[in-house]
């Protein structure tokens, strides 16, 4: 094998065979149909444009109506929404494309305006972000508004959010999706359990490291239960800064990321997915201890381009690179890599919410 070539040649991803080792990072562009929720044919186009990628991840997709902290986010707990992912699956794998839904439940990052009526947000512990959310305000006005303060789950409440992932799972099962990925990253309630600084409970979901991350493999353990563990991944985000939802991981984020990893190990669940954030050195020595406690696919994402993707991928300590907004705004990326062509810039405008304006009108290489 030409090492050169290695991002854009197959490999053996879990259970499944990636094209490539170019994946498309979550990302959510908020424009279901309402009301509902709804994946549409549109989102269909989108992600069916995305297919040569090694791996789709789609946009985070709540697992329930109270899961839900952004407008127009598409969601996978009604018959409705699992028919519009059907419509997605079927275009990714009629182009030989594999995908997997990232499976969301924003915790304390929500407002009342986005879920159902009387409906706190949830947490670990009751203490609000200081962050802002897409919702909608007093005039019934979509746009940025504060977070509520959340509700702490009790231990019923906790099991309850357990298994609406597993019915999750299920659905994304029923809707053809290949794997699921745990949101366990960038501030939301997986990350709001690992945290010490949003978790302050005293029972057996808070405290030590091996407490904090009792909820996460509960997480883990009740979705591959449904779906088998070689079809479950889980997105973390290891020493996740303050500007992204008020999340304060700076202290231990290593150690319960390598906790996590070995237990994750004994799971043999598919991969871990390292949502890596710009003033922050992931360093050679924490890649190697990753590497070295789990036995799955590592994938990591934030910032990179072929040259730096490539780099990474030679260390021989991380597998795959999953790219956000170049895939936004280059369809055929992996194409691109292959030719050395020039990328489009996504248009940020374009990001969230909307029709087709900055979501599948983004060019191809002209064949
Ligand atoms: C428009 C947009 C939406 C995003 N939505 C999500 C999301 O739903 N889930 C998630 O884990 N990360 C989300 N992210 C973060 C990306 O997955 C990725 O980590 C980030 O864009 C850095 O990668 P890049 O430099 O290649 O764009 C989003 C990023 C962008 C630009």
């Amino acid at each position: 094998m030409s090492h050169s070539h290695a991002l854009l040649q197959p490999f053996n991803l879990s259970s499944f065979k990636a094209n490539n080792r170019v994946f498309m990072a979550p990302m959510t562009r908020a424009r279901s149909a309402q009301p509902g929720d709804i994946p549409t044919a549109l989102t269909a186009e989108y992600y069916s444009q995305r297919a040569s990628a090694g791996l789709i991840i789609t946009e985070g997709v709540p697992v329930s109506a109270g899961a839900k902290g952004y407008a127009f986010t598409p969601g996978i707990f009604t018959d409705a929404q699992e028919a519009g992912w059907k419509l997605v699956t079927d275009a990714v794998h009629t182009k030989g494309g594999l995908i997997a839904a990232q499976l969301w439940h924003v915790g304390r990052i929500a407002h009342h305006s986005v879920l159902p009526a009387g409906q706190p947000p949830v947490a670990p512990s009751a203490i609000r972000a200081q962050a802002k959310t897409f919702a909608f305000d007093a005039q019934g006005n979509p746009g940025m508004v504060d977070c509520d303060e959340p509700h702490a789950l009790t231990e019923e409440e906790i099991a309850a959010v357990v298994t609406e992932f597993a019915q999750g799972a299920r659905r994304a099962d029923a809707a053809g999706f290949d794997l699921v990925e745990l949101h366990g990253a960038n501030g939301y309630l997986i990350e709001q359990f690992l945290s010490a600084s949003t978790n302050k409970r005293t029972d057996s979901y808070g405290g030590s490291i091996a407490n904090r991350a009792r909820f996460a493999l509960e997480v883990v353990d009740a979705v591959s239960a449904v779906i088998g563990p070689q079809r479950v991944g889980i997105r973390l985000s290891p020493w996740c800064p303050p500007f992204v939802n008020d999340m304060d991981f700076s202290s231990e984020a290593g150690e319960i990321t390598l906790y996590l990893a070995e237990e994750l190990s004994k799971r043999n669940i598919a991969y871990i997915h390292i949502a890596e954030w710009p003033g922050v050195t992931y360093t050679t020595e924490f890649r190697q201890q990753l590497r070295s406690k789990f036995n799955g696919t590592i994938i990591v994402c934030g910032g990179y381009t072929q040259e730096t993707a490539q780099q990474t991928i030679d260390t021989g300590l991380i597998d795959a690179i999953a790219f956000g907004k170049p895939f936004i705004s280059n369809p055929d990326l992996p194409e691109r890599f292959a030719q050395g062509a020039a990328l489009t810039e996504a248009d940020p405008s374009g990001f969230y919410g909307g029709d087709a304006k900055g979501y599948t009108d983004y060019p191809f290489l002209k064949a």
